[in-house]
């Protein structure tokens, strides 16, 4: 299998991540819910991944909360930040898992920057959005669909200056792209546990600069007597049962990284991903591709966005096609018709999957 879709989920993960999920649900109980070996062994794995997170980006350990995806963490921050009416800025590249929360409260949604790898424009047209006032503002770090980077650091900049609280949503760059709570200094940041981090699925982070708005109240371990939720992180957005398997493995994952450094990885990405928007561009498709992208490229081809993805499937080339749950980012792009077929690549990117795709694609034009 040729697996070019890890911006919906890394999918070959390293070894150690498969073997930590194991022996969790072999040793591990519940963790802060018993003074016994299996219970202490789990509290430890959660404490383990929280530091090595809070290492990461550039925090806090008890600034980490762990949510079950990056949908979950966008879910809680927008819902501390968001009031229905508020005026809310956000770039023209948004997943649904921030528009589709802002339309639930009823959001005055204000979108700024919609020109495709140009920083110039998203910057000028995020101040003049910031200038008239919001409630708060949600940008993604790194576009779903076509891997543009947008200049989070100077958005950052620019809604620290106008005091308007934001989020950032990580979904794509986080253990691609260097990502520090600290410097940014957002009030949130969301990123997924299984795509960049490259742990399993059902795992997720919430970097917290305050105090969130609990989304689900219920048991935390701590302050049992009382009827309310702790007011204090990480306990507070954490209730219920924690997915102690998913965070070994998250914690594997974020070992791996450590060790691979990744500013190697993101580079193997970006490499692969500029040569891969050349051979499809050599085909005469409509390639996305610019300056500031990360490891992910989309394009029209001359056929049905769709019939091309299952024809490559067919051949056990997994690439996304559609609109990527980002039919705002599509309509920024010209894109909302057709959809694109999207290849992105991940830790494990190589010159031979380039190979399998250029074949892949030949193989459906001669039939
Ligand atoms: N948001 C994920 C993707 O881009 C699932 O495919």
């Amino acid at each position: 299998m040729i697996y070019l879709d890890n911006g919906a989920t890394s999918f070959q993960k390293p070894a150690g991540v498969y073997q930590a999920v194991c022996k969790a649900m072999y040793r591990c109980a519940n963790p802060g819910r018993g003074g016994y070996a299996a219970a202490e062994e789990a509290g430890r794995e959660v404490f383990n991944c929280r530091e090595a997170a809070a290492d990461m980006f550039d925090c806090n350990p008890e600034q980490v909360v762990f949510t079950s995806n990056c949908t979950h963490g966008l879910n809680i921050a927008i819902h501390t930040l968001v009031k229905p009416g508020d005026r809310v800025v956000i770039s023209g590249f948004e997943h649904n898992a921030v528009t589709r929360p802002l339309n639930l409260l009823g959001a005055d949604i204000r979108i700024a920057g919609r020109e495709l790898f140009c920083w110039e424009e998203i910057l000028e047209s995020f101040e003049k959005e910031l200038k008239k006032g919001a409630q708060a503002a949600v940008f993604t770090h790194v576009s779903n669909v076509f891997g543009y980077i947008l200049p989070v650091e100077q958005m950052a900049t620019l809604c620290r200056q106008y005091g308007i609280p934001f989020i950032i949503d990580a979904a794509q760059s986080a253990g691609i792209l260097p990502v520090s709570l600290n410097a940014l200094q957002a009030d949130f940041i969301a990123m997924p546990g299984h795509k960049g981090l490259l742990g399993p699925q059902g795992t997720g982070i919430l970097l917290c600069n305050r105090l969130p708005q609990p989304l689900l109240a219920g048991g935390t371990g701590s302050e049992s007597e009382l009827q309310t939720m702790p007011a204090f992180l990480p306990d507070r957005a954490e209730a219920g049962t924690l997915n102690v398997p998913g965070i070994s493995g998250l914690w594997a994952g974020l070992q791996y990284l450590r060790q691979s450094g990744i500013e190697t990885i993101c580079r193997r990405e970006q490499k692969a991903a500029q040569l891969c928007g050349r051979l499809l561009a050599g085909f005469g498709f409509r390639v996305f591709s610019g300056a500031h992208q990360g490891g992910t490229v989309s394009f029209v081809p001359d056929m049905d966005c769709e019939e091309m993805a299952q024809k490559l499937a067919q051949q056990g080339i997994c690439v996304r096609a559609g609109l990527h749950c980002a039919p705002l980012a599509h309509e920024s792009a010209g894109t909302r018709n057709t959809g694109t077929v999207r290849v992105s690549f991940g830790h494990n990117a190589d010159f031979c999957q380039i190979l399998a795709l250029e074949r892949g694609i030949r193989r459906i034009k001669e039939e």
